[in-house]
């Protein structure tokens, strides 16, 4: 997954470019590239491999020219990380000037045909064959070379197209792939997501799927109208707030995200709740007797949380499958089936696929999105944004909690359409209330970090938090287990993922009951394990778990209710979490998980927020 951004307007493009590119490293960062015309159509071509932020100042010091221009990070997928390879990719005759987002998946068959027809090509990537297509079809009318040659290609696509023989615009097309127009006054922008040009305007129109738009320095037109959306973030909310790390920012911002969630949405005097996106499919929602959920990583533990509640509370069978596997499955579904998609950014390819085969099927689709205006939200018949703001790092930590309280609250929605009396329903909602605070409560055993100059210089000495504690004692461990049962399964799923995906150490989440089928064989001294065990109806299995674990010798962490003393005696050390409903415990038991993984990953000097070999939202299969 990459990024890409187009200015076009009055101001010097060049710098408007390196910003927006800036905030949309986290989308790929192993090369990049601007190309801007100037006032005589002489395009200013600069490619590097390597990240924008370890070269700001190099390229400030840039003396560039010229009010239009396209800029790209790139994420390898087709050819080797190679300045040759970097975006923009240009024809024969360095004319046309192109950035790409996706796979080409065709571009062999295309290559061949073009390097017969006496085209020259410069790098290995898919993305090279587009240019000499449009270049093909270049009689004058870029718009009109581009719609022909995107005829010819097969994949997914977000481009951004300039050329000298037809200056003065920007051509800019999608076709899965994210993406968005900026709208201003007398400028224009184009971008992967709206990170990048949030600063110039929050007029934004979301470009759909296989349509072309032209934008000119004083206006721009679509092939087809578009609604205008608003995006609700502030610039600052997008920015670090003086945080060392965008991940550090939205842990802290968990409680927030909850309460976001649920704010004007519990209706405690009825025991329900007030779900304004599923008012047109209510009716239809309440003749369903089965669930399938449907998400990937993070998203996917939330939904496994979501079948517990759904099938406890809600009393609907419920399954829970991974994008990835149930868009190639032949799932036995009816009309009386609905399919819910979990998704952070709404553009997960997998997720997508899937909820095009459940609307293939005729089956009622429900979104569960935090990104406002993304694929999913526009695609699925109804559903419920998380509010939980922009999610930046890469690791996925306050949207986790905002799709829990959303399944928490869908739980009592469906659960009042059902069996689920007014006491229940009242008992789940205050206890939802109050989980904002306890998650505060959780973090104040939170390490307070001063702004560091370079993000990758820990501190040289730990504050006194706990969990920071916790992380120095266990630093130079390389393995892990996370165990849990029942709501807290998932959530062991969830820990052993941050963990592994920001501090590159082997972690694995199981089920407690599960360990002595295979597992526990990899218990000994130097393989601790995470067990989390709040005072629930599977408290007891759990500890019998941990007797297991200590009597072959192996050290163990136990995430435990506030007042349980006696655990203490058990483990070797104890974090507490305050006590709420069990349905409702892993809204508190992730968070220090998320921190211990946080920890842990800035004392191994790991990049936290762009980790190696990952993508904030997969947008290719
Ligand atoms: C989580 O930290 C990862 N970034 C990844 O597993 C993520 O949850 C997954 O790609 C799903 O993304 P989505 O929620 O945007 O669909």
């Amino acid at each position: 997954m990459c990024g890409i951004v187009g200015y076009i307007g009055k101001k010097p493009a060049f710098s408007i470019l390196l910003s927006g590119l800036k905030r949309l490293e986290y989308r790929g960062y192993d090369s990049y590239g601007f190309c801007v015309l100037n006032q005589q159509n002489e395009p200013f071509l600069y490619k590097k491999v390597g990240k924008i932020s370890e070269a700001e100042v190099e390229l400030s010091n840039l003396k560039v020219n010229g009010r239009v221009g396209i800029a790209h990070t790139r994420w390898a997928t087709t050819g080797a990380v190679t300045e040759a390879n970097a975006h923009p990719h240009f024809d024969c005759k360095k004319d046309i000037f192109l950035v790409h987002n996706g796979i080409i998946e065709n571009y062999r068959e295309i290559k061949e045909k073009l390097i017969k027809e006496g085209h020259k090509f410069t790098s290995e990537t898919d993305t090279e064959v587009v240019v000499h297509l449009i270049e093909k079809y270049f009689q004058g009318n870029l718009e009109e070379a581009v719609r022909k040659a995107l005829k010819e290609v097969r994949g997914t696509y977000g481009i951004a197209v300039i050329s000298k023989k037809d200056p003065e615009k920007i051509v800019a097309a999608r076709l899965s792939s994210p993406l968005i127009l900026g709208i201003n006054q007398d400028e224009f922008l184009v971008a992967s997501d709206p990170a990048a040009i949030i600063t110039h305007t929050r007029q934004v129109i979301n470009l759909d799927d296989n349509e072309i738009a032209v934008l000119r320095p004083d206006n721009f037109f679509i092939l087809k109208e578009k609604p205008l959306t608003t995006i609700e973030w502030t610039p600052e909310e997008a920015e670090k707030g003086g945080y060392p790390h965008f991940m550090l920012k939205e842990i802290m911002e968990e409680p927030e995200a909850i309460e976001n969630a649920i704010r004007g949405r519990l209706i405690p005097e009825e025991g329900s709740v007030k779900l304004g996106g599923l008012i047109n499919v209510s009716e239809k929602l309440r003749e369903i007797n089965r669930l399938i959920l449907v998400a990937c990583g993070t998203a996917f533990h939330a939904a496994r949380v979501g079948e517990y509640m759904l099938e406890e509370y809600a009393g609907i069978p419920t399954e829970v499958d991974i994008g990835s596997e149930f868009r190639y499955r032949k799932p036995i579904v009816d009309k009386k089936t609905a399919a819910i998609f979990v998704s952070q950014s709404g553009e997960t390819a997998d997720t997508l696929a899937a909820l095009r085969e459940m609307k293939e099927k005729g089956i009622l689709t429900i979104g569960i999105t935090n990104v406002v205006g993304s694929t999913q939200s526009r695609e699925t018949d109804a559903g419920v944004y998380t509010r939980s703001g922009p999610e930046i790092a890469v690791a996925s930590t306050k949207a986790f909690l905002g799709q829990l309280a959303t399944l928490a609250m869908l739980t009592v929605y469906l659960g009042r359409q059902k069996e689920m009396g007014l006491v229940m329903g009242k008992r789940i909602i205050s206890e939802l209330a109050k989980i904002p605070d306890l998650a505060r409560n959780v973090l104040k055993s939170a390490p307070e970090f001063a702004e560091t100059s370079s993000h990758l210089t820990p501190r040289s000495t730990l504050s006194n938090s706990a969990i920071e504690k916790l992380a120095e004692k266990y630093k130079d461990f390389k393995n892990f287990w996370f165990i849990g049962r029942k709501y807290n399964q998932p959530i062991a799923l969830e820990g052993a993922l941050k963990l592994k995906e920001i501090s590159y150490l082997h972690a694995e989440g199981v089920a407690g009951g599960e360990l002595k089928h295979g597992p526990l064989a990899l218990i000994d001294e130097n393989f601790p394990t995470i067990a989390i065990c709040p005072s629930d109806s599977v408290y007891e299995k759990m500890i019998s778990n941990i007797q297991e674990i200590k009597a072959r010798g192996g050290l163990v962490i136990a995430i435990a209710t506030e007042g349980n003393e006696e655990i203490k005696k058990l483990v070797d050390d104890v974090i507490y979490i305050p006590k709420t409903l069990e349905m409702l415990t892993p809204m508190l038991s992730v968070i220090p998980l998320h921190f211990f993984a946080y920890c842990l990953a800035v004392l191994l000097e790991k990049d936290v927020d762009k980790p190696r070999n990952l993508a904030k939202s997969c947008t290719t299969e």
